[in-house]
């Protein structure tokens, strides 16, 4: 079982600026993961919250059921220290992942959480999620390398 774990405001997506984010909505998103893992036999377990101690939580309580992570964890990526400690933790891989490409909107943003995932994907759109899945799904069949 995959994790695919999303934090603030990342629920009304859409809503959002369609130049970084592309109107699309988190369901789609959702949607396209679970198609792509269903012919993989994996399942995809789905969390959105905007609040940073409900993400810790999820990924405590989860983490012996998965086999790896995908988390986009939107504005905290550069303010968590509670959820890079948290990554720290995890014996599993994570890729973290971004919609847009923050490190190109020279507004200096620090990533945080980076620091702890296995890799990062970022500036592909909903795009990122796939291609994490794709990566995640290679890891997690290699044994974890
Ligand atoms: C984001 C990038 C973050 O900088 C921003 O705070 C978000 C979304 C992305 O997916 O591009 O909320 O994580």
């Amino acid at each position: 079982m995959i994790l695919v774990v999303n934090g603030p405001n990342i629920n009304l997506l859409e809503k959002r600026d369609r130049d970084l984010y592309g109107g699309i909505s988190a369901g789609e998103i959702k949607n396209e993961l679970e198609a792509r893992a269903a012919e993989d036999n994996f399942d995809i377990e789905w969390k959105q919250s905007n609040s940073e101690g409900m993400l810790v939580d999820f990924l405590q309580k989860n983490r012996h059921k998965a086999q790896g992570i995908i988390i986009n964890p939107a504005a905290y990526s550069h303010t968590s220290i509670a959820l890079l400690d948290c990554f720290k933790m995890l014996d599993i891989p994570i890729i973290e992942v971004h919609l847009s490409n923050p490190a190109a909107r020279g507004n200096e943003r620090e990533f945080l959480t980076a620091a702890a995932a296995d890799g990062v994907i970022m500036g592909f759109g909903a795009e990122s999620y796939l291609l994490a899945y794709q990566e995640l799904k290679r890891i997690i069949r290699s044994g974890g390398e």
